[in-house]
Formats: C-alpha cells, sequence, structure tokens
C-alpha cells in the first residue's frame, strides 16, 4: 500500500483544503476596528491602517497593538514610546485607503529597485494636528487615543506593544469604520 500523507488525505475528504487553509477560512470571518496608528518619527509624523488593536485594561487603561516586525511606525514607536490611535467613521474610507501603502516601497514584493527605493508619505494632502509627542491627530477621526508605549513583545511575526492611555477624545458621531463595512482583510 502507498503511504499517502494524512495531510493530503484529510484535504482530498474537506474538499482538497489543507489544515491552514481552512484556520484562515474562519479567522478571515474575525472582525476589526480599521484604526490608523500614528507616530513621530526623526523626518516627521507618520501613520498607517492598523486592525489588530484592542483594548487590554480598565485601570490602568491599557491599549495593545501587534506590529509587523519591520513597519517604520514600530520603529518609532520603540524609539519615542509615543504613538496616536486614530478611530475614522464609515464616511472616511477614502482617507483610509491613503494610509494603505507602506512607507517603505521595498516592504512591497517585486518592486523595481527604483520603486522599493521610494519612500511614500502617507499623510500627504490629509488634514492632522501634531499632538505634544508629535503624533499625529486626524482633523477627520471620530475619536483619538494618545497612548505611551510601556512593553513590547515578540508574538510570533508580530511585535504586540502595549501603551498606557494617557488621553483620548470622542470628535464626532456617526459608526466607526471596520473590516465588516470596507470588506479590507487582514487576518488569516
Ligand atoms: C486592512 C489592513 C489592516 C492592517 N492591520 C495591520 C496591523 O494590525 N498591524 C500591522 O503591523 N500592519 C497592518 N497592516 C499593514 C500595514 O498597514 C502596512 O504594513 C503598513 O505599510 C505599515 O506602515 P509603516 O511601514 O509605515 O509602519 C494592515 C493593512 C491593512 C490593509
Amino acid at each position: 500500500m502507498t503511504d499517502v500523507p494524512a495531510d493530503s488525505l484529510l484535504g482530498a475528504l474537506r474538499g482538497a483544503k489543507t489544515s491552514d487553509e481552512l484556520i484562515q477560512d474562519a479567522m478571515h470571518e474575525m472582525p476589526y476596528g480599521i484604526y490608523v496608528i500614528g507616530s513621530a518619527g526623526e523626518s516627521g509624523p507618520n501613520a498607517m491602517i492598523a486592525d489588530w488593536v484592542m483594548q487590554l485594561s480598565f485601570n490602568p487603561r491599557l491599549v495593545g497593538a501587534a506590529f509587523e516586525t519591520d513597519s517604520t511606525n514600530l520603529a518609532n514607536i520603540k524609539k519615542n514610546r509615543a504613538l496616536s490611535i486614530n478611530l475614522l467613521d464609515e464616511t472616511s474610507i477614502e482617507l483610509a485607503r491613503k494610509f494603505l501603502q507602506p512607507t517603505s516601497g521595498a516592504k512591497i514584493q517585486g518592486r523595481s529597485d527604483d520603486a522599493a527605493a521610494l519612500r511614500h508619505d502617507k499623510l500627504a494632502g490629509v488634514d492632522y494636528q501634531l499632538n505634544s509627542h508629535g503624533c499625529p491627530i486626524l482633523d477627520r477621526a471620530l475619536a483619538w487615543i494618545e497612548a505611551e508605549a510601556e512593553q513590547f513583545y515578540e508574538v510570533g511575526d508580530h511585535v504586540l506593544v502595549v501603551a498606557h492611555v494617557r488621553e483620548a477624545r470622542l470628535e464626532g458621531g456617526g459608526d466607526p469604520l471596520t473590516s465588516t463595512f470596507t470588506g479590507w482583510s487582514y487576518s488569516g
């Protein structure tokens, strides 16, 4: 009898999906808020779209956000500990789109050397103020949070930043922008 690997046998029975693909399918259904995390770099403020943001503790008020290890924002936050978290409302999907590109062109695989060398200023043309730590607070934010990073944990291929909320304001009304609304996926 020929040896058939257990995973492919199971895959055939389940309709050819591997165990990891089945996990991805399930995890794609996890709903998230769409946040714009801001930081202060040596050459100015930066911001990025992030899904993996959550409240961690009431007292003290702690929030957590998971960053890719090569994120420019993570490098900024490691240096000066400051971050802002902007919540947008559902009318701000075009504004959110401006933050989808990485700062460094090299982050996108397959780009030419010239395109990889480009630095993308995600805040160009966006209305914002800088808080006292140099982090961007978007004029159209539904709410914003100012936080101080206190702990950094390597968690697999991300770094979990645990941050103390120092200030926050609700600025507007409307429903917060979520992955259910945008259909954008950062999971699975
Ligand atoms: C919908 C969506 C959600 C994302 N969520 C996260 C996240 O939670 N953490 C993260 O590190 N990157 C996330 N990303 C990817 C970052 O936005 C992306 O890597 C960004 O370029 C990082 O910017 P930076 O290099 O300027 O820091 C997400 C991307 C999208 C499209």
